[in-house]
């Protein structure tokens, strides 16, 4: 059967003479009814496990904004968390989490199939959402990816570069790969449950994937992606996967190629033509508005915006940003944006 909503028609393959069009981190701190919700809460992390409010701040920027997709409420810290890493958000630091620095960090981790104790809220989330979601907008899940949850989990905090991460993999990657391993078991296990509880696509956040080097992309990039989809595919072949290989530059094509995705995310460095002549022709695109623009507004916003569509108007796209958009954006610039994008 054919997917009727605009996101999954796109997701499919489907050019549509508008492009399905919602935002990373579109429930967030530059909308005042996040900010309110969210001092309801107490803390982010309550935030996350208290389903009645998640549902509440996944459906904010819909109600607002009529986006054609809703994105899950959660973080992809979770799965450390529920993989008993020890997990807090210090207010304005970001997320600091215990660190698994060799065999024996790791053995004190949870086996993958002990998640769910700790997620049971988060599938609840989702059950809400679809339960109050307009017809035509489409529910994404979402984990982070292997490699990406294994910088925090390894250096128990952002970094720039992911040096504590790229390290322990020279030193020993016996503990790396076993720890690669444990959380694409995880996040395969997560998904399906999301999926299970009413997701109706699920996108795979590589945020670091950049920082990866060369040699080692496929590796941990591209091998724990496609695993994680192959193993999506033979459950549920009809909930497509969206990959976002954040800063992969060169290795987008690659990662479009070997994952099996069916949409790729791209990030704001990555140059619409080419992608429009390399991976459109054989999947979905997603993306690749300059966060900055939500800030800056003005014509600066009007002309990229109108530039992204036309950019990418001779196939499956799904317009968003490159990457989250930022506390600082303007709620109005947003409208401006949309007004572009729908005409
Ligand atoms: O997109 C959405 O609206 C859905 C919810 C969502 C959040 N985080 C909520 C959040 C999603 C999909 C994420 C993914 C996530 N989390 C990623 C991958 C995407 C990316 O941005 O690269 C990463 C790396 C994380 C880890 C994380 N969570 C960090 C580093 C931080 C702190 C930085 C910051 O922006 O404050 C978070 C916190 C976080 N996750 C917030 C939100 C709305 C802000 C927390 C708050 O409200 O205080």
């Amino acid at each position: 059967m054919r997917p009727k909503k605009p996101m999954l028609r796109a997701l499919a393959g489907e050019r549509l003479p508008v492009p399905p069009v919602w935002l990373m981190r579109q429930a967030g701190r530059y909308l005042p009814e996040y900010r309110a919700v969210r001092a309801q809460a107490g803390s982010f992390l309550d935030l996350c496990y208290r389903p009645e409010l998640a549902a509440e701040v996944t459906l904010q920027p819909i109600r607002r904004y009529g986006f054609d997709a809703a994105i899950l409420f959660a973080d992809i810290l979770l799965v450390p968390q529920a993989l008993g890493a020890e997990l807090r958000f210090a207010e304005g630091e970001g997320p600091r989490l215990s660190t698994v620095t060799g065999a024996g960090d790791l053995a004190r981790l949870k086996p993958a199939d002990a998640i769910h104790e700790r997620l049971g809220p988060v599938y609840e989330t989702v059950a809400r959402v679809v339960a109050e979601l307009p017809p035509e907008t489409a529910l994404i899940g979402f984990a982070g990816a292997p490699w990406t949850v294994a910088t925090y989990m390894i250096a128990g905090r952002g970094t720039p570069d992911q040096a504590p991460a790229r390290m322990l993999l020279y030193r020993d990657p016996a503990t790396f790969d076993a720890l690669i391993e444990r959380i694409t078991d995880a996040t395969i296990r997560y998904l399906l449950r999301q999926i299970e509880a009413g997701a109706e696509a699920v996108k795979l956040f590589d945020s670091w994937a950049g920082a990866l080097p060369g040699p080692l992309f496929g590796r941990y990039c591209i091998e724990p992606a496609r695993r994680i989809v192959a193993a999506i595919r033979a459950a549920h072949p009809s909930v497509p996967v969206i990959g976002f290989p954040r800063g992969a530059g060169g290795g987008y094509a690659a990662f479009a190629a070997a994952t099996g995705v069916d949409c790729c995310a791209l990030d704001a460095a990555v140059d619409p033509a080419w992608a429009a002549a390399e991976i459109q022709p054989r999947l979905c695109v997603q993306g690749n508005l300059d966060p900055l623009l939500l800030v800056a507004g003005g014509p600066a916003l009007d002309e990229a915006t109108r530039a992204c569509v036309a950019a990418f108007s001779g196939g499956p796209h799904v317009f968003n940003l490159g990457h989250g958009i930022t506390p600082d954006a303007a709620p109005a610039n947003v409208e401006r944006m949309l007004a572009v994008i729908r005409g």
